[in-house]
């Protein structure tokens, strides 16, 4: 990997990891940072059928998109929810040859709870979906992927549909086409955010593991909201015990300074655990603010001064 290169110098960059760890604000954020460097960008979130809102497409002030097709948010950036029905509807009409057809087809309450109901089939309309995108215009193509079995679920499970569907097929074709560029380290790279505690950095290592399995290129695992820490080393340890002696006395501070102890020890484990070969990257909490535009905005400045590929641990602190 050439050293200096950004976190999102990807065609398709797939920004994944549990729920609430900051996935959102962190595609919204890549997307601007591209955006400032020139790039035509795609920030595309997968979503269920049900959602009628978009926190993603949010940051850009179009939260309630209409429509299926992508719709420009700002200079150089258009904005799209893949859903698995939309997924369906473009493949339908492609069999079709006819989108009327393929809109009557689709309404037909049957049909979809079928192409829902039948395994691997909302991953098949997601998969095809995002290879009709990816054949389009953009540089960049930002995908916000809901929580980490969607991840893995977007790859393991159209892998398996293909050993049953000749991949000549226009469905096996286009699964093959998707599967392809999931897996290309030079167009592909997932970044992994994570939280620094305990849990959030193991499940977070897990992913990671599960992705490099199924081949798709780790790109970069995220820290996110890491607390800035106050205290030196030395401090640390007499704070500590200064406390230790005092456990049923209650005292200011004391569970902000062992929540900081906390993140502290689970970045120490993030910090060991991120293999070689992947990057690692930490964005620090930013406690100036509630309003998520802001911390979108932050996140964005800090993703910024990331180059990958430098041999010392990046570690952001604007
Ligand atoms: N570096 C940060 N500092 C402070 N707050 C942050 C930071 N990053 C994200 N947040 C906040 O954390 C919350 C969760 O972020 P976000 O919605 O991006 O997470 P998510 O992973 O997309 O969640 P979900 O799984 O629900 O889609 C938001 O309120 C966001 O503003
Ligand atoms: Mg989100």
């Amino acid at each position: 990997m050439a050293t200096g290169e950004h976190i999102w110098n990807r065609e398709l960059v797939l920004v994944t990891g549990k729920g609430g760890v900051g996935k959102t604000t962190i595609a919204a954020a890549l997307a601007r940072a591209a955006q400032a460097e020139g790039k035509r960008v795609l920030l595309a979130e997968v979503t269920s059928e049900v959602a009628n809102t978009s926190p993603l497409l949010g940051f850009f002030g179009q939260p309630r998109p209409h429509g299926e097709a992508p719709i420009r948010l700002d200079d150089n950036v258009d904005g799209v929810r893949i859903t698995p029905s939309a997924g369906h509807r473009l493949f339908l009409s492609a069999a079709l040859h006819s989108g009327m057809l393929a809109n009557a087809a689709m309404r037909s309450a049957a049909l979809n709870r079928f192409l829902l109901a039948a395994p691997a089939f909302p991953e098949i309309g997601t998969l095809y979906m995002l290879v009709t995108l990816l054949r389009e215009r953009w540089d960049h193509v930002v995908v916000d992927l809901p929580a980490t079995g969607h991840a893995l679920g977007l790859v393991s499970l159209p892998r398996t549909v293909l050993r049953i569907l000749p991949s000549s097929g226009l469905i096996g074709g286009a699964i093959q086409e998707g599967l392809d560029a999931l897996t290309h380290p030079a167009r592909t790279g997932a970044v992994v955010v994570t939280l620094p505690e305990a849990l959030p950095v193991q499940e977070g290592l897990e992913l990671e593991e599960g992705l490099k399995k199924l081949n798709v290129p780790v790109r970069a695992m995220v820290l996110n909201r890491m607390p800035k820490h106050a205290f030196s080393e030395t401090e640390r340890a007499a704070l500590d015990a200064h406390m230790r002696g005092r456990a049923t006395e209650p005292l200011l501070g004391t569970r902000e300074f062992r929540r900081l102890e906390r993140a502290l020890d689970a970045r120490a484990r993030f910090r060991a655990g991120v293999p070689a070969g992947v990057n690692r990257v930490e964005i620090p909490l930013c406690d100036t603010t509630t309003d998520s535009q802001e911390i979108m905005e932050h996140v964005g400045l800090a993703l910024r001064q990331v180059h990958l590929g430098d041999p010392s641990p990046v570690e952001v602190m604007p």
